[in-house]
């Protein structure tokens, strides 16, 4: 009896390292996301995590994925996978880039360098934010890889020339103006709790704070957290306590119009993409405007409630503008399959938010490698799955709307 029991008994090795044990335990972006809402202050967790008003198109987002089936294939001969493709004229490993996130610092104190690292290592371009916790230079000096930058469009167009100059000089490969942040969307959860950034000290907040020691502790203990390229430079930098919603109606500029595009051409030499088109018809319009590529995106759901989700604009877009704009499918990846079918309807690649900001709640920058790494080989395994050998094949037939109406 001890024989047989010795031999189906097999102990976990313990890990030492309570990171590592952390993500070993993760199957799932879902359980980081849960490894995430335990560590992080409620708040913090909250302003990541939440969406705009009833969070109805976060949901859909997510949904939408679910919405879409595959039809697979068999006997395809699948015993090499390639998931390679090219991006701006680039070749890329996966089809796969790293959306902007204001204010990482907050799941952790690395932030933004710590995500810059993670995809350099992945081949995959990083998109910094304009409203990061670490600047265009301290970026650009840990990652040689491709980088994005995100470009939010200032009431001051002289602080906006600076950054794109700043970006240029330090080897940023595009800029990405985000389109859909006129205003900012109501974010109840962030509302609710009186939420800023950075966050401040109340009663509440110390007793979330006590709560979640780890977090507080390197909080601390960090430098203190501001909107890393503007410091100094605007109004209300981030370095006192600012609700999002004040900071944002107050600084950036809600006239930003079709017009301005020409104004980015003249002061940006690479390659511009346009975040946050929500229609065909403005699909139709930033190709025309001869932008290189467009991120159908509603922000995650951070910004209008009732904005389509992005997956089901992506045929209906490819089918409209054709090879004359790259489409990027942004919001409620989680998945490498997600990713399959995004890219099987049409899009060129994906852009994910909040999967590498659990990932880097959850475990750091090692958190950040895990959700890469997950999204890749979730990728290859799916292409396994359906038949396809190369992205080449990733075709609409592959798919299908499970209520079986066309998109
Ligand atoms: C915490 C957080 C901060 C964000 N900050 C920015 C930002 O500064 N600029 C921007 O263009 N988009 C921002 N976004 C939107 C993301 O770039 C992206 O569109 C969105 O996260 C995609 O949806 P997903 O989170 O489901 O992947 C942010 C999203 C989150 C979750």
């Amino acid at each position: 009896m001890l024989r047989t029991l010795r031999s189906v008994l097999r102990f976990r090795r313990l890990e030492r390292d309570a990171v590592a044990r952390r993500l070993s335990r993760a199957a799932s972006v879902e359980d980081l996301r849960r490894i995430a809402r335990r560590r992080l202050p409620g708040g913090v967790f909250d302003y990541i995590d939440g969406a705009a008003e009833d969070e109805l198109t976060a949901g859909r987002n997510t949904a939408a994925f679910r919405t879409l089936e595959f039809r697979p294939r068999v006997l395809r001969d699948v015993a090499e996978i390639r998931t390679d493709t090219t991006l701006l004229g680039r070749p890329l490993p996966l089809p796969l880039v790293l959306a902007p996130t204001g204010f990482s610092r907050i799941a952790d104190p690395q932030g933004e360098l710590a995500v810059a690292r993670a995809a350099a290592r992945a081949d995959l371009p990083y998109t910094l934010s304009t409203l990061s916790t670490r600047s265009i230079e301290e970026v650009a000096a840990v990652s040689t890889g491709r980088r994005w930058f995100q470009v939010y469009v200032w009431r001051d167009r002289g602080l906006v020339r600076e950054m794109l100059e700043r970006a240029a000089a330090t080897g940023y490969e595009a800029i990405v103006i985000t389109v859909d942040t006129a205003v900012l969307g109501r974010r109840e959860r962030d509302v609710r709790r009186g939420f800023t950034l950075p966050p401040k000290l109340g009663l509440d907040t110390l007793i979330d704070g006590a709560l979640h020691p780890g977090w507080t502790w390197s909080f601390l203990r960090a430098d203190p957290i501001a909107f890393a390229n503007v410091v100094g430079r605007s109004v209300g930098d981030g370095s006192d306590p600012v609700s999002l919603a004040d900071y944002i109606n107050t600084q950036f500029d809600p006239a930003l119009s079709w017009d301005d595009i020409a104004w980015f051409r003249s002061h940006w030499d690479g390659p511009i993409v346009l975040k946050g088109v929500q229609s065909v018809a403005d699909a139709r319009r930033a190709a025309d405007a001869g932008v290189e590529a467009i991120a159908l995106s509603n922000h995650g759901g951070r910004q209008l409630d009732g904005a389509p989700p992005p997956l089901e604009l992506v045929a209906p877009v490819a089918e409209a503008v054709g090879d004359r704009v790259e489409i990027l499918c942004d919001g409620g990846i989680r998945r490498g399959s997600d990713i399959v079918k995004a890219v099987a309807l049409g899009a060129r690649a994906c852009m994910t938010g909040r999967a590498y900001l659990y990932g880097l709640a959850a475990g750091g920058e090692r958190g950040v490698d895990w959700v890469i790494d997950h999204l890749r080989e979730g990728t290859r395994r799916t292409m396994g799955l359906v038949g396809a050998s190369d992205v080449a094949e990733l075709t609409p037939e592959l798919v299908r709307w499970r209520d079986g109406e066309r998109r």
